[in-house]
């Protein structure tokens, strides 16, 4: 047992230490002038993104893995809406180092990605692989990002290196939420990252304590309103201290029962499924879809005042 625990703990530091190390070394290679949005295909224009409402003009989905068809029914919803900007909560294939998975991926996608910019988060199914920084034309190796949309700052994390006090990305992510909190130009702030802090789906139960212990006190802190992740493939919305927590893992990889309710949950659906973000006066307004374009969940998120 003591020998399992030694060899545990090693695997586990070998593995920190080399996602650190690439991450570092890519940096290291390139000029490395901090996170930034990676390039799209479309770019948004500036007057647009900074409108101050927008219908349904942003979309969240994620999990997509190896089932196709669900995928592209999904796809085919989002598309049809037009959004400005998509963003995938992660784990777009099953195995990131698998090119094939990718070019069918990537070809799901090609039509949303000509009208709409797509951002990507980083997942544990993406593996740092060549693929992903490939096909979202990635030049620094980054998997952690930020950007601004109709006055809403989006935080883009990655839950699958570093994150916790004392690593690079937390560093990053303090600097970042405290400069957008500071801002006259934001009014909400989103996360997003691919594993979630609150859960009742099979992964909150094992995973979800060490995430939320390390970042909820710094979204806290800096009046975050929301946050988004994947990785368990449902959807949920829940409320903790202030902070509205959405799991959208719904876009085609196999769904997931509830496995242990978790107090904060409001509602839990097993279902695939997008999410639209519509920005009204002082506040945002959500609405969220299945695959038969139904509404399943509806929500508001207001303004906080400043300094509160
Ligand atoms: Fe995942």
């Amino acid at each position: 047992m003591r020998r399992l625990s030694v060899f545990l703990i090693s695997i586990f530091c070998f593995v920190s230490f080399f996602q650190v190390q690439t991450v570092f070394s890519a940096a290291k290679k390139i000029k490395w002038s901090g996170p930034q949005a990676p390039p799209q295909i479309y770019q948004l224009s500036k007057e647009k993104a900074s409108a101050d409402e927008c219908s349904k003009c942003i979309v969240i989905y994620g999990d997509t893995r190896t089932n196709h068809e669900p995928h592209k029914k999904i796809v085919k919803l989002i598309s049809a809406g037009k959004p400005e900007t998509v963003f995938h909560t992660g784990d777009m294939v099953d195995n990131g180092s698998n090119k094939k998975e990718w070019d069918i991926f990537e070809g799901i996608i090609s039509g949303l990605r000509k009208n709409s910019e797509f951002f990507p988060v980083h997942g544990n199914h993406e593996w740092l692989s060549p693929n992903y920084f490939r096909v979202f034309d990635i030049q620094n190796w980054i998997t952690f990002y930020a950007l601004d949309r109709h006055n809403i700052h989006f935080t883009i994390m990655d839950s699958e290196v570093p994150f916790w006090k004392g690593s690079w990305q937390y560093k990053w992510l303090e600097r970042d939420l405290k400069k957008a909190s500071l801002s006259d130009k934001t009014k909400f702030m989103a996360v997003l990252l691919h594993q979630p802090l609150y859960s009742s789906g099979k992964h909150g139960a094992y995973d979800s304590p060490v995430v939320s212990r390390e970042l909820a006190p710094l979204f806290e802190k800096y009046g975050v309103d929301i946050v988004f992740s994947g990785h368990d493939h449902s959807y949920e919305r829940l409320y903790k201290n202030g902070i509205v927590y959405i799991v959208t893992g719904g876009g085609g990889a196999p769904l997931y029962d509830m496995a242990k309710e978790s107090e904060s949950s409001r509602i839990y659906i097993k279902s695939h499924h997008y999410l639209t973000l519509s920005v009204l006066k002082n506040k945002l307004f959500f609405e969220v879809f299945d695959d038969s374009d139904k509404l399943i969940d509806s929500f508001k998120v207001k303004e906080k005042k400043k300094g509160n």
